[in-house]
């Protein structure tokens, strides 16, 4: 999709649709209010309260009077005291959306009057470039969803203001969150542990990152007992997949984040099998790996002056003859060993080696990205991810480099008496905790033990990491969360040290 910033006046500008919002309080202001006759028409509506600015609220003219435009979309930005650039990201990815469903593959989005920030110019080329994504790469023909977009245009924005750049920062994040939902998407068979190592090589090699895939005998000359315990189960090799992006003008010594991403290609449950409604959802158990992978995308475009390594264990979670049972015991490469009392709580299990991995190659600050457990979607449902740290500050600067990047996320307590609950029988942990309460506290306190002193934090993205149901701003499929967040975090790092 072409982006381009435009710079006649709203009145000249030919193209099939010109998109612009209003606000609650004051449906007919900003640009909307200044489009000659057509605004005339924008104030019937409103006064006949057909035209209300409430958030998402679609009004749709075709051939406005005095306007080049073919069609004019306002759309209802909600209320202005609540509006942020999150909601200015998801109404771009709405309007965008609306048009498509209708055939028009070319619009101009005008920037309200007030608000023709580079942030802005950024959160609605990130939101064109989400709304613009389907979940279609195996449809063909006429089964297609709609024909991606042609082009856009930012209208209303100084060219020598920043504009230019923030569309380019927008598009790279959203490009990165695409490629991790189009990963996300791939069903199983198509894309084994094997399959996303050569596509994570790819990108590495495309984008000048280091890249080190380590196959099976490598994983078992390192003793990474954990994650190879997962993998017995089915004939698909275990991978672990390194990205390492070094900045020349990184401190000597400084920070090195290490992102580590759980990416189970496809999870039965194991021996501890899962029931047969909704276990297609599996495939998506990949999604805190391919965040990783996206992230390191973005970043080599972005070039943060901050060492980062993505660090994504992966495996397929398979019953089997060969596959370890309910009880066995495991020793991790950090030395530790893991009673497995259940072969579906696999993903602590490989992200434990995984952690201990990154740490060995320098990571002095990790953030973990996992659809760990149903405990948590129990918790918050499909709005928030839930965050566990064990450094508050570390924490908080996660917490607000999601809240800057617009991906919900909540706080969840690790108090020390959730710990006695994953001290093993007869090995030093156990794998669940025995009951059902605080499923996903448990969980992310199994992580913990292998993050050990290092700064850490853990995003379970059970809930929040697919969407089963298509949104007027979403395909439904991969969501592509946390990318934004990480690369925000990483973007802000050497500032915040
Ligand atoms: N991949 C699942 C978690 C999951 C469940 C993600 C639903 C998304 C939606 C994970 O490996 C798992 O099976 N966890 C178990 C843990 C339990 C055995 C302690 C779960 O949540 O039931
Ligand atoms: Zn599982
Ligand atoms: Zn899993």
């Amino acid at each position: 999709m072409n982006i381009t910033l435009e710079s006649r006046t709203p009145a000249a500008i030919e193209t099939q649709a010109l998109v612009t919002y209003v606000f609650d309080e004051e449906p007919v202001s900003g640009r909307a209010g200044q489009l000659g006759p057509a605004s005339e028409v924008l104030r019937r509506l409103a006064q006949n309260s057909e035209l209300t600015g409430k958030a998402l609220e679609m009004t749709y003219l075709h051939a406005p009077q005095g306007l080049k435009a073919e069609r004019l979309l306002v759309v209802g930005a909600g209320k202005k005291a609540k509006f942020d650039s999150a909601q200015l990201r998801k109404l771009a990815q709405t309007a965008l959306r609306y048009l498509k469903s209708r055939g028009v593959k070319r619009l101009v989005f005008l920037a309200h009057a007030d608000g023709a920030t580079p942030e802005a110019a950024q959160a609605i080329t990130e939101g064109l470039i989400l709304g613009d994504f389907e979940g279609d790469k195996y449809k063909t023909g006429d089964k297609k969803n709609s024909a991606p977009f042609e082009s856009v245009a930012l209208a209303g924005w100084d060219a020598n203001g920043g504009a230019g750049k923030a569309v380019e920062k927008g598009r790279i994040i959203a490009e990165a969150q695409n490629f991790a939902r189009s990963l996300a998407n791939e069903p199983a068979n198509l894309l084994t542990p094997k399959i996303l190592g050569e596509r994570a090589a790819a990108m590495a090699r495309e984008n000048g990152l280091e890249c080190d895939v380590l196959d099976e005998k490598r994983i078992a000359e390192l003793k990474m007992g954990a994650l190879l315990s997962v993998s017995l189960g089915g004939p698909e090799p275990p991978r672990m997949i390194v990205i390492t992006y070094s900045p020349p003008n990184a401190a000597p010594g400084g920070p090195v984040l290490g992102l580590v991403g759980k990416a189970v290609t496809f999870d039965t449950g194991g021996i501890s099998i899962k029931p047969a409604a909704d276990m297609d959802k599996m495939k998506f158990d990949m999604s805190g790996g391919a965040a990783m992978i996206a992230t390191m995308h973005a970043l080599s475009k972005l070039k943060p002056a901050i060492k980062v390594i993505a660090v994504v264990p992966s495996t397929e979670n398979m019953p089997g003859g060969r596959a370890q049972k309910p009880g066995d015991v495991q020793t991790s490469m950090s030395g530790k060993t893991i009673e497995v009392l259940n072969t579906d709580a696999e993903g602590r299990l490989i992200l434990a080696d995984g952690v201990t991995y990154a740490r060995k190659l320098g990571a002095t600050h990790l953030v973990d990205a996992a659809t760990l457990t149903g405990a948590i979607v129990v918790a918050l449902g499909a709005v928030n991810a839930g965050v566990f740290g064990t450094d508050q500050a570390f924490t908080d600067r996660v917490l607000a480099s999601a809240k800057a990047a617009g991906e919900k996320m909540w706080p969840m307590p690790m108090d020390d008496e959730y710990r006695e609950m994953m001290k093993g029988t007869i090995s030093d942990l156990q794998n669940i905790s025995g009951g059902r309460y605080a499923g996903a506290i448990t969980g992310a306190m199994f992580i913990r033990e292998f993050a050990e002193d290092t700064p850490w934090v853990h995003l379970d993205i059970a809930g929040t990491a697919w969407l089963d149901d298509a949104k007027p701003w979403m395909a439904k499929g991969g969501t592509g969360t946390p990318v934004r967040t990480l690369v925000e975090l990483a973007m802000n790092f050497d500032s915040k040290k």
